[in-house]
């Protein structure tokens, strides 16, 4: 089964790579007396050998369901199809898809052999990508008990490969112009070497000396990101063409909102009182009444949300109000469902979004499309969401969910080979990761060029224009 998608998908992978370069002078020749277009976009897409990407979606029979023993909805391999997005929800749909997040990496890779600007020779570029697989190169590490102590081995391999192999690539600019995606939270691959014992589950890619010089897109960043930024989650909505994406925005404004608010995720009870239990609490209490449409809860407990987006997109349209209490970690994917969706988010700490998603998510305007209710006072009972959020005027949910689909295109990812009315008239969650990286890198090699090297590390992440 494995075998047989990774033979469906490698030629796909492989033959845009080298139409890509082949044909990437189309792209690069100025305009007879226009700006070169590409001016300071230029990217090589370094060639990996295979065990540091293509191979290892072979491991989607026997490690992707270990990663995730309770998600029982769709075997695993079969999210490979449409290189990462998964299999289409249902036959009807050309834009709902059943997106695992662990896939962004080589979907990304895909996304990244369509642009223009794509150059052959390291010597031309303005950044280096390098098509690595990160977290799935981690998984033997964090699942196979016998390779749990060498976990802080990850990544390594590629450092190695990319020291001895054309040095030159990565010492002409000490490693500041190369970028690879990390589909993961950086906390999970962050671990210090000598930690002991290991801890499960995660490794310390992002401590690599060797690779410390890079920028890694990763899901969520930590409190002090140097290296890495966040993008975001992956939704499981993937439209190709402008009229899809519209309509569905249309549909998500027009959509009759009958709730208050919403939650959805796991639905025990913590032992220790917390955010999610105040807002299990608050709606045990009012959802019983059936007059009382006040909160919905989806149990998307057993990972029964993973694959399923029908699940929990139906009911997010039917609410006014997204609830993102954090889970495992700060930010969760829930938070880019309910912007698509057209639910106002209401976050319970910054670590939630507005500390990580600044290439995304304009950081000081998070006021006109979401609200925040400090945590401590909601666990020590100070206030009552259901309170706050009934006291929010409709006209100001209005304005807020207009917002809320107007910025939702930029947290999208686009289904690849879409049409040019959507590539042109939108810059999707891939095309603002990639400005992101373009600036940062530029800002980094103007200080090497100019010779400050020490000044990289002062150097503050623009959130970029919004
Ligand atoms: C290369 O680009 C040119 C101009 O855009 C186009 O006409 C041609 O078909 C392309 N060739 C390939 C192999 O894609
Ligand atoms: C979807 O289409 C395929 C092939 O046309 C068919 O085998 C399958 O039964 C269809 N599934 C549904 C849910 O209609
Ligand atoms: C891993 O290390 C811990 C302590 O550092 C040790 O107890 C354990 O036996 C080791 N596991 C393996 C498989 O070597
Ligand atoms: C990282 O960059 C600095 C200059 O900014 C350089 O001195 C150092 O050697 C680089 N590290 C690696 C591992 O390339
Ligand atoms: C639940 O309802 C009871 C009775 O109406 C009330 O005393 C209690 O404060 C409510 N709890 C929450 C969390 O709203």
């Amino acid at each position: 089964m494995a075998r047989r998608l990774l033979l469906l998908l490698l030629p796909i992978i492989l033959t845009s790579s080298a139409t890509a370069s082949k044909n990437k002078s189309s792209s690069l020749l100025p305009l007879p007396d226009g700006p070169d277009p590409c001016s300071g976009r230029r990217i090589h897409i370094r060639w990996l050998p295979a065990r540091f990407n293509t191979h290892l979606l072979l491991y989607c029979a026997t490690a992707f369901p270990l990663a995730d023993p309770d998600s029982k909805s769709t075997p695993a391999c079969a999210s490979l199809a449409n290189h990462g997005l998964g299999p289409r929800t249902h036959n009807g749909t050309r834009s709902w898809y059943r997106t695992d997040a662990r896939l962004l990496e080589p979907f990304f890779h895909r996304r990244l052999l369509e642009r223009a600007c794509l150059v052959a020779r390291p010597a031309q570029a303005d950044a280096v990508f390098l098509p690595y697989y990160a977290a799935l190169d981690a998984l033997p590490y964090v699942l196979h008990p016998d390779l749990l102590n060498s976990s802080a081995l990850h990544g390594l391999p590629l450092a190695r490969y990319l020291a001895r192999n054309q040095p030159r690539v990565l010492a002409r600019r000490h490693g500041h112009d190369h970028f690879f995606l990390l589909a993961g939270t950086a906390w999970d691959y962050s671990q210090p070497h000598d930690a002991e014992p290991r801890m499960y589950g995660t490794t310390s890619l992002l401590r690599l000396p060797e690779l410390a010089n890079f920028t890694v897109l990763t899901l969520e960043s930590r409190t002090w990101p140097w290296q890495e930024h966040a993008i975001p989650h992956p939704t499981s909505f993937h439209p190709s063409s402008l009229p899809r994406l519209r309509s569905w925005t249309a549909r998500a404004r027009r959509s009759r909102r009958t709730a208050l608010m919403l939650y959805a995720g796991g639905v025990s009870r913590p032992s220790r009182p917390n955010i999610r239990g105040a807002i299990l609490a608050e709606c045990a209490n009012r959802t019983s009444s059936k007059s009382n449409n006040v909160c919905i809860v989806v149990d998307c407990s057993a990972a029964a949300c993973a694959l399923n987006p029908v699940a929990y997109m139906r009911p997010m349209l039917r609410a006014n109000f997204c609830l993102q209490p954090p889970g495992d970690s700060p930010s969760r994917r829930s938070t880019f469902d309910a912007i698509v969706a057209g639910c106002v988010p209401v976050f319970f700490e910054h670590a939630a979004a507005r500390a990580h998603y600044g290439w995304h998510l304009p950081r000081g305007r998070y006021d006109q499309f979401s609200v925040t209710i400090p945590k401590d006072s909601v666990v020590m009972g100070d206030v009552r969401i259901t309170d706050v959020l009934a006291a929010v005027p409709a006209d100001e949910v209005a304005r807020m969910r207009e917002r809320l689909l107007e910025i939702a295109p930029r947290v999208v990812y686009r289904r690849h080979g879409s049409a040019a009315d959507l590539r042109e008239s939108t810059k999707d969650a891939v095309d603002l990761a990639v400005e992101g990286v373009l600036r940062r890198i530029r800002r980094r090699v103007s200080a090497l060029e100019d010779g400050h090297p020490d000044a990289i590390y002062e150097l503050e992440d623009d959130d970029g224009a919004h």
